[in-house]
């Protein structure tokens, strides 16, 4: 290497790093590598198990991109740290808020559910309909944001059990069976009993209940919301479907981003806190699987959750 592109490569802000395949030792690291101060067996070690991506190492944060040439692997790595630590700082404000927001909202939506059911004058009612109803959303959008935030601290890791989905799916069916009576919704559990599926219990029925809900509220009156189940090419599928108004095309890939809700005009009238299939999402990945959508407008939309198999017996006892 030149004199000059030895420079210019020590002035880079990427760290660089190159690793003699047949010697199997570090030829090259560049003077911004060197400064990081990280410049050890372990951290080379930690490089070289892992493949692009990113590398947590000793508080720093890198992005790292490699690529073979020459019998040689050349790492660069990008220092991430500021950017890991803004964002870290941005969820763990919003957590907080959060907290801080969930009792004197769940106060005021008691205490103005209490009154409303009180009194007769029926402007005092109109009003205090009002704030219900206001806070009500808030104590949503809090109770959205928090799992949110409990999914993405040290709580999210996945607590794996053996479930039964039917049983499930049973359960989330009994804890919507109010909205989908509003809306004269029937919700069918097509899952056959003791359907096994390894897999977080808790964050399972918070996935399960945002679909149900959003099927059902999504839906038409007298509408159908319809479970099931089956494996394919390693995973287990969970499809919840509807017959409801479906999602336009162009809207499909933004639905699943945080607080996007599918236009205005039909928003209004169908409150909700355009958190819950970020949820959704952020559930199916650290499980290690992901969520597919299919939908028409005007009749209806599929949603498929897969989640890994684990080797369990499908069925319990057969
Ligand atoms: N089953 C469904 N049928 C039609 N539209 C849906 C369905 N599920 C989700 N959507 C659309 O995707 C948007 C985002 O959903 P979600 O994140 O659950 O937020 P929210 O239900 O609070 O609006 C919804 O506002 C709605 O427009
Ligand atoms: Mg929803």
């Amino acid at each position: 290497m030149s004199e000059l592109f030895k420079t210019i490569v020590d002035k880079s802000p990427l760290g660089v790093l190159i690793y003699d395949k047949t010697l199997g030792e570090v030829v090259y690291t560049n003077q911004t590598l060197r400064d990081w101060g990280i410049f050890e067996t372990p951290f080379v070690e930690n490089l070289l198990n892992l493949q692009n991506g990113e590398l947590e190492y000793k508080g720093h944060f890198f992005k790292v991109q490699t690529f073979e040439e020459e019998g040689k692997r050349v790492f660069l790595l990008e220092d991430i740290t500021p950017l890991k630590t803004y964002q870290r700082a941005k969820k763990d404000f919003v957590a907080n808020v959060s907290h801080e927001l969930k009792t004197p909202i769940s106060v005021i939506a008691s205490v103005a559910e209490t009154l409303f059911y009180e009194e007769e004058d029926p402007v005092k009612r109109r009003f205090l309909e009002r704030i219900l109803k206001r806070s009500k959303e808030m104590e949503a959008l809090v109770q959205d944001l928090l799992i949110l935030a409990a999914l993405e601290s040290k709580e999210g890791k996945v607590i794996w059990e053996e479930v039964d989905l039917h049983r499930l799916v049973e359960e989330v069916f009994q804890n919507l069976k109010e909205v989908a009576e509003g809306k004269k919704v029937s919700l069918l559990n097509m899952v056959p009993e003791n359907t096994l599926c390894t897999c977080d219990e808790h964050k399972l029925f918070i996935l399960l209940k945002n679909l149900v809900e959003n099927a059902i509220k999504y839906n038409r009156e007298g509408g159908k919301v319809w479970v099931k189940t089956y494996t394919k090419g390693g995973y287990r599928v969970i499809e919840v479907s509807d017959t409801g108004i479906g999602i336009p095309k162009k809207h499909l890939p933004l639905i699943f981003e945080r607080f996007y809700r599918v236009d205005k005009s039909r928003s209004r009238e169908i409150r909700g806190t355009g958190l819950g299939l970020s949820i959704v999402k952020h559930i199916a990945l650290i499980h290690g699987g992901k969520v597919d959508v299919e939908s028409e407008e005007g009749k209806g939309s599929s949603f498929k959750v897969y989640i890994p198999l684990r080797g369990e017996k499908t069925f319990r006892g057969k």
